[in-house]
């Protein structure tokens, strides 16, 4: 099976092959195609990979190219994992609208809309090659922001799968405090991507949330840096990304205080890259462990397993909502647990969702509509409408300040500015 890496360049492939490699009989993977702009990074990456595969005696070979059509011809599935302009556009992203006392954040706010607007139309033009050279190919995309990404490509007509690790994350964790093989747990997940939250946690079909709370509640507050009586009354365990909403001021404080996200991986990335260059590293480096991509690989594992092997198992994934949650369109994509197949993956029945979940959904829901809007015609009246949508923006004067600062930092990105 011949799999391509559309930013295959990026320092957290090495993941991916450490995934491929040790899950092999789950997926035979016969040749990986790792496509990325960047000649030396392209380089320095597909050396450690062929390095890694060959000190696991994994067979797969190694591929790789700057073109697209070259990397994606033959391949089964497409995995998107691609950052345009790097930690440096990401640095504006988390710098910008701590002007204007908002939450900095790649994919939340004003941070994830600037994402958008230069992502969305780089990945349709990718997957425009990926339809002419790879009909059949799945796309799975790990692309931020998935959520609004995952629907351009759906809009467009792709094979398109939305996939991120927050919810695998949850379920490992639990699973490892529950002394239980990740197989026997699942999970009651629902919202949109980098906005869920676990309304259930079950082992073997039976809810063990509430005795998961009640045990380890204080170590899971403390590691999403939410306050344990929150939990306690709501019963459920958000994501960390709910941070940026339930403590938004406090987290726009601390970000004033300390260095970017960016800036933090940016030097990580220059050591990663060090470490890549060097013969003698066989094996996914520690320093790896310290991003965010915990389980990736095994996410991407499983859903590419069950695509190609038709195994109906339950995945959380990004995917259209179809009726899924009433009280959003058929067309929002949504981030819930779906039996995973040949023909895709089918978002499982939801139980009524809590109007104090439901609207935040609702609201960042309509935000994400506005965003695709103003990603794929442009205009400086779209950008304002979707900041304006936005729940941590919402304000006029805000939403016209932070209009003008994004299209500023932009401009060079933006097709249309
Ligand atoms: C998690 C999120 C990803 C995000 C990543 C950032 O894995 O689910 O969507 O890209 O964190 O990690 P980083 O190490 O780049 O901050
Ligand atoms: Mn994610």
């Amino acid at each position: 099976m011949k799999l391509a890496v559309v930013g295959g360049g990026s320092t957290y492939t090495p993941e991916l092959i450490d995934g491929f490699a040790r899950l092999r009989d789950e997926l035979p993977v016969s040749e990986i195609a790792l496509i990325d702009p960047d000649p030396v990074r392209l380089e320095l990456v597909a050396g450690v990979s062929r390095r890694m595969l060959a000190h696991a005696r994994h067979p797969a070979r190694v591929l790789a190219t700057s073109s697209v059509a070259e990397g994606v011809a033959g391949a089964q599935v497409v995995l998107f994992q691609l950052r345009v302009g790097g930690q440096a556009a990401r640095d504006l992203d988390e710098t910008l609208p701590l002007r204007c006392g908002c939450v900095g954040q790649e994919t939340t706010g004003a941070g994830g809309l600037a994402k958008a607007l230069r992502t969305v139309p780089v990945v349709l033009r990718i997957a425009e090659t990926v339809r002419e050279h790879a009909p059949d190919a799945w796309i799975v995309d790990f692309t931020n922001p998935v959520g609004i990404v995952t629907r351009a490509l759906l809009d467009a007509g792709h094979r398109a799968i939305g996939l991120c690790n927050v919810a695998i994350g949850f379920q490992r964790r639990f699973a490892a405090w529950l002394g239980a093989d990740p197989a026997r747990v699942s999970l009651g997940h629902v919202g949109l991507n980098h906005l869920t939250w676990e309304r259930a946690v079950y082992l073997d079909g039976r809810d063990v949330l509430p005795a998961l709370l009640a045990e380890h509640g204080q170590e899971i507050a403390d590691s999403l840096g939410l306050r344990l009586g929150l939990l306690r009354r709501l019963g459920v365990v958000p994501s960390y990304y709910l941070r940026y909403f339930y403590a938004h001021d406090a987290v726009v404080r601390e970000q004033r205080s300390k260095p970017s996200r960016a800036a933090e991986v940016a030097e990580m990335e220059t050591r990663l890259l060090e470490l890549y260059a060097d013969p003698s590293v066989v094996e996914k480096p520690e320093l790896l462990s310290q991003r965010g991509g915990a389980f990736y690989s095994e996410a991407a594992v499983a859903l590419i397993a069950s695509l190609l092997g038709d195994r109906g198992d339950t995945q959380v994934v990004n995917v259209r909502n179809a009726g899924t949650l009433p009280f959003l369109g058929d067309e929002a994509v949504i981030e819930v647990p779906a039996t995973v197949g040949a023909g895709g993956a089918v978002p499982l029945p939801v139980a009524p969702v809590e109007p104090l979940y439901a609207g935040l959904i609702a609201n960042v829901s309509a935000y994400e509509t506005l965003a695709l809007d103003a990603a794929r015609q442009g205009g400086a009246d779209r950008v304002r409408d979707a900041l304006l949508a936005h729940p941590l923006v919402g304000q006029d004067e805000l939403a016209e300040e932070l209009t003008g600062l994004l299209l500023e930092a932009g401009r060079e990105r933006l097709p249309w500015t």
